[in-house]
């Protein structure tokens, strides 16, 4: 699996050849500049939940490439009655998608399309692909349910949670977190974006660090290989 950082919450992960986007906000994430929508590759779109820092660009980018999209019950209505291709979930249950599988997870965060539109219960995912294992964890606050993630699933690769604070858990939970789903290895998302989510990079990942962890961040635009 490789996933690619694509500015705030948004992803790109390639596995068995096909390509899914996560929470696509890049056309105007002003930090995302040199990532053009129209150049990326998407078989699926998978969301956590309806807020515009999370699904800005999934029409333009469903229309160009016809992708799936994957999303909660509710969510799947609202782009389904806009003629989109949908799959919808719900917590806690799973799916396969050519060979990748998607579980849907616990998320405490709040749903909302920008029209106000209800957008259900927020969600993280895990995707398991060539014996390879990745958490998204979605706009969430530290939740003991996470600790449900090892017994239910076993072992992470990865492990991708919000830390910019403020709208979501910030690092100091995150790290927590990392011991709730017992992977310490880190990608931090969902942060630098808005002000109220800027971040100190080096204390954020000498806080893993000293808890004997990896908090990575990537630049825009650059992967990691599971
Ligand atoms: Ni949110
Ligand atoms: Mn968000």
């Amino acid at each position: 699996m490789k996933v690619t950082y694509l500015g705030h919450a948004s992803l790109g992960i390639e596995a068995n050849g096909k390509h899914i986007i996560v929470d696509p906000f890049i056309s105007a994430n002003e930090l995302a500049k040199h990532i053009n929508i129209d150049s990326l590759k998407a078989d699926y779109i998978l969301l956590t939940h309806a807020h515009q820092d999370h699904v800005l660009d999934v029409e333009a980018i469903a229309e160009k490439t016809e992708a799936i999209i994957v999303c909660n019950a509710e969510m799947s209505y609202y782009y389904g009655n806009k003629g989109f291709n949908v799959v919808g979930m719900n917590t806690g249950g799973k799916a396969e998608f050519d060979e990748i599988m998607i579980k849907s997870t616990i998320a405490f965060h709040s749903s909302s399309f920008s029209d106000g539109t209800y957008g259900g219960n927020p969600n993280g995912y895990i995707l398991e692909a060539n014996g390879k294992r990745i958490y998204i964890a979605g706009d969430t606050s530290l939740t003991y349910e996470m600790k449900l993630i090892p017994e239910t699933i076993g072992q992470l690769d990865l492990a991708i949670f919000p830390v910019g604070d403020h709208f979501t858990m910030g690092f100091e939970d995150a790290c927590l977190a990392s011991d709730f789903v017992q992977c310490n290895r880190v990608l931090g998302y969902h942060f630098d974006t808005f002000p109220p989510i800027k971040i100190d990079h080096e204390k954020a990942k000498a806080f893993f660090k000293s808890k004997g962890k990896e908090l990575i961040l990537l630049e825009i635009g650059n992967s990691l290989a599971i």
